[in-house]
């Protein structure tokens, strides 16, 4: 019989206190890094957790043990051309013939996997990249019959997928094809309007002569659950650009906004990090709260995913406010997928190039994250064998801050939620952080407004005001390991040499 796998005991780096007050000014002096995108400075602290290969496949088994409920995500690494900006594991331009060779090798890996841990009850499907929408449509009609004729699909399964404004305006059919295969919700990434920025960042082949076709297509076939990506926080995007952008973006009336605050770490651009400051980067939240909500979108402090409301009162309904979300919860305006990962922190399979998963105890990552290439990869499937590059078996205070880095995406910890995956309440897990926030009004006690995917929990959350979401580096740096925290003081530090991030 398999065991389930506990959390590892702490590397002597996560056995340290801070002092919180120190690790909330480190977070907001880091404020590029410190951020959802968890862990920081791997290399240094989760390299102690690192499982040795001939491992890999038996921590798998146990760390999966008794997990009946997942999320699913399959990383499709085909573009066009790379843009600047990206933080994404994408393949440059002479392996984008490779496509029905990699959806094969996609499909046998979720067979691998399938073998390894039998049926288990799916909740959501994205289907990410990379551009998604790059392969042909019926190889990833085939990808989808594999994945429900291999697990238990929940009722509520839904699945996701992202496009860009050129493949959206240019094939319809394509477009087409995905509802009808059963997929609901698509996102499509106009980042930025201003021409003089797309050349810089190189993206000028998606600019606005496709936006209004491609958002046609997207509603001649039928998809009511429309997401448009924006990003901001560039060193050359003035507030001026960003309100066009956002005013742009509103036009197209999507049903939900996301905004992306330009991430540097390990991009083509990162050199440009340092021109951007902090008060930049929070005039640019500022301008897209204040246009959004004007246009009827509304968010929780925090939250970078904004939701149309039919009702305008809805728009100013805000923290605390009188809103019965029980009869009528707000749409989170996210996938499935992403929905239970930020409100449950519910594990999720990662399939294909560099692709994440996430246990109780375990993160892991795909082979070909470090290369940008498909050749590890399909040679680990090639072989038959799970196509992971780092495994990292952690502690419960990188587990935790795993949980909390991605809930911060609506700007909320769910009480119950963080109780039932780590067996603590929040408050005993982190009892100087939550005395701090809450002496600070960085944070306070809500009902979570995501009354669907709790489904009979608790709703109270541990919420970010107003002050809070402005402050959003600092204050989710008190819920990282110590071993982050010390690496984001010590970063300060005049003579300090940077280990890589
Ligand atoms: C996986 S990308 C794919 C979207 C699609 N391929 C496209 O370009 O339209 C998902 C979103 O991540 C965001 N993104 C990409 N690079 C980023 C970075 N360095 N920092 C923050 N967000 C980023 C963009 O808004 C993008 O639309
Ligand atoms: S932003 Fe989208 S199109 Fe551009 S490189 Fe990244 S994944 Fe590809």
């Amino acid at each position: 019989m398999i065991t389930r796998l506990g959390c590892a005991p702490p590397s002597p780096a996560d056995c340290q206190t801070f002092d919180p007050a120190d690790v909330f000014a480190a977070g907001e002096q880091n404020h590029h890094i410190s951020n959802t995108a968890y862990p920081i400075a791997h290399r240094e602290t989760f390299w102690p957790y690192r499982i040795a290969r001939e491992a890999h496949r038996a921590t798998v088994e146990s760390a999966f043990e008794g997990i009946d409920e997942l999320c699913l995500y399959s990383h499709i690494p085909f573009c066009e051309t790379r843009c600047f900006f990206c933080e994404y594991t994408v393949v440059g331009r002479r392996e984008l013939d490779a496509t029905e060779e990699y959806m094969a090798a996609l499909d046998r890996e979720l067979l691998l996997y399938r073998e390894l841990l039998g049926p288990r009850r799916l909740y959501g499907l994205d289907i990410g990249g990379g551009t998604p929408s790059f392969p042909a449509a019926d190889l990833i009609a085939r990808h989808l019959q594999n994945v429900t004729d291999n697990f238990a699909i929940s009722a509520d399964f839904s699945v996701s997928i992202e496009t860009t404004p050129k493949i959206a305006s240019l094939e319809p059919d394509k477009i087409r094809a995905y509802k009808a295969m059963g997929i609901d919700r698509i996102s499509m990434g106009v980042q930025v309007t201003q021409p003089d920025l797309l050349k810089t960042l190189g993206r000028e082949e998606n600019g606005l002569e496709h936006h209004y076709r491609a958002t046609e297509n997207i509603r001649r076939a039928g998809f009511t659950k429309f997401n448009i990506d924006l990003m901001y926080g560039f060193a050359d995007q003035s507030a001026e650009s960003w309100a066009a952008t956002l005013a742009h973006a509103i036009a197209l009336e999507p049903e939900y906004i996301t905004l992306y605050r330009m991430r540097y770490k390990l991009t083509r651009i990162s050199h440009q990090a340092e021109r951007v400051t902090l008060t930049h980067a929070r005039e640019h939240a500022r301008v897209a709260k204040e246009k959004l909500a004007a246009a009827g979108y509304r968010a929780n402090p925090g939250k970078n995913t904004y939701t149309r409301v039919a009702n305008d009162t809805d728009c100013h309904g805000g923290q605390g406010s009188a809103r019965d979300t029980t009869s009528h919860p707000a749409p989170t305006g996210t996938s499935a997928y992403l929905t239970r990962r930020v409100i449950q922190g519910m594990p999720y399979l990662g399939l294909g190039l560099g692709a994440q998963s996430f246990t109780h105890s375990t993160i892991s990552y795909n082979s070909g994250a470090v290369g940008k290439n498909l050749s590890p990869y399909l040679r680990d499937i090639e072989k038959g064998i799970l196509p992971i590059q780092d495994l990292y078996h952690l502690s419960s205070a990188h587990m935790m801050a795993k949980m909390i880095a991605v809930s911060f995406y609506f700007g909320e910890i769910n009480l119950s939620a963080f109780r039932e995956k780590f067996a603590i309440d929040l408050e005993s897990a982190y009892p100087a952080a939550v005395d701090y926030l809450l002496q600070q009004g960085l944070m306070h006690y809500t009902e979570s407004e995501n009354g669907a995917e709790l489904e009979g929990r608790d709703k109270r959350s541990l919420s970010l005001t107003e002050l809070g979401a402005k402050h959003f580096n600092g204050s989710i740096a008190l819920f990282f390991a110590p071993s982050v925290q010390d690496y984001l003081i010590r970063r300060n530090l005049p003579d300090y040499a940077h280990a890589p991030l």
